[in-house]
């Protein structure tokens, strides 16, 4: 709980103490600093939060709910963060804008890749650490669906920490899911189900070798819409 709070700290701080030393105090930086920065770590969680629930609306291929989450997102404003941070600030947020009017799911699922590397960019600028709980261990050739979910979100983490662990933990896990998982669901099996959970496989081997960002970002916005397909073509059927 403290040490990200510490972390925003150690960063603002830093960046404070070069901008005054060179010139008059940056706007905003003056007066009531500690109630900014527990202000800004707050948000943070927030975004985390908002962004958790997009991908779950993305990934049951819930449009109108995808539009609504990200709208929740776009609105999380940094109004005073140092000008350095404000152009990282605005590239989440103006990715989260095209979410919010995307035409379809997989436009969708695609931007939210996108987003993730936004959220990684700042995180590699500022060396912010973030601090994920280890990822959980996720039996080989799960099948359930809220091990999907977990795995899903566990790249996700991984995307935008970004966390090298997380990522490959999660690819990890859905690269066996078994081909009979919808035979097991209370859904009658078709060709195009096996198709979506062999895509799955196969985005999720390709995760394995993605080695830096766009390419995650790609790979995880292509996984993102296959999940949501399977689930469109049940809920349509
Ligand atoms: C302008 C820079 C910036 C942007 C953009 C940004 N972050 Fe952060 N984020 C930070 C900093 C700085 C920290 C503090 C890290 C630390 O504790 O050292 C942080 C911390 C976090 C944490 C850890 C918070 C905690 O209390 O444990 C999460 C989660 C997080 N960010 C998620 C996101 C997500 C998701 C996005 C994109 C939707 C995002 N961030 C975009 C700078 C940014
Ligand atoms: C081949 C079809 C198929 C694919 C691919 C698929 N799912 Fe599902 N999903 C289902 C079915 C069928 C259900 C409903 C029955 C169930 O919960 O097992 C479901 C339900 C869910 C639910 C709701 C579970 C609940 O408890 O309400 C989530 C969340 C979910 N899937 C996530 C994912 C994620 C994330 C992916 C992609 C990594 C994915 N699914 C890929 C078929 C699929």
């Amino acid at each position: 709980m403290s040490s990200p709070l510490l972390g925003v700290l150690v960063l603002l701080g830093a960046c404070h103490h070069e901008t005054a030393s060179g010139g008059p105090p940056p706007p905003g930086s003056s007066g009531g600093l500690g109630a900014q920065l527990q202000a800004l770590a707050q948000r943070m969680h927030a975004r985390y939060g908002g962004a958790q629930r997009l991908e779950e609306a993305i990934a049951r291929s819930d449009l109108p709910r995808a539009h609504t989450e990200a709208h929740t997102v776009s609105l999380l404003d940094e109004p005073d963060v140092l000008p350095t941070w404000r152009p990282y600030f605005e590239a989440v947020a103006e990715t989260a804008r095209q979410l919010e009017t995307s035409g379809d799911i997989t436009a969708a699922a695609k931007l939210f890749g996108t987003l993730g590397v936004r959220c990684a960019h700042c995180h590699d600028a500022s060396g912010a650490r973030l601090v994920l709980p280890p990822p959980s261990v996720l039996a080989a050739g799960s099948a359930t669906m809220a091990e999907h979910q977990k795995a899903a979100l566990e790249m996700w983490e991984g995307l935008m920490a970004p966390s090298d662990v997380h990522w490959r933990a999660g690819a990890l896990a859905l690269t066996t899911v078994p081909l009979t998982m919808v035979a097991q669901a209370v859904t009658p099996s078709s060709e195009q189900d096996v198709d979506d959970v062999a895509k799955v496989r196969l985005y999720a081997r390709r995760a394995l070798d993605a080695g830096d960002h766009e390419a995650r970002a790609e790979v995880f916005g292509s996984l993102l819409a296959t999940c949501a397909h399977c689930h469109a073509l049940l809920r349509d059927r």
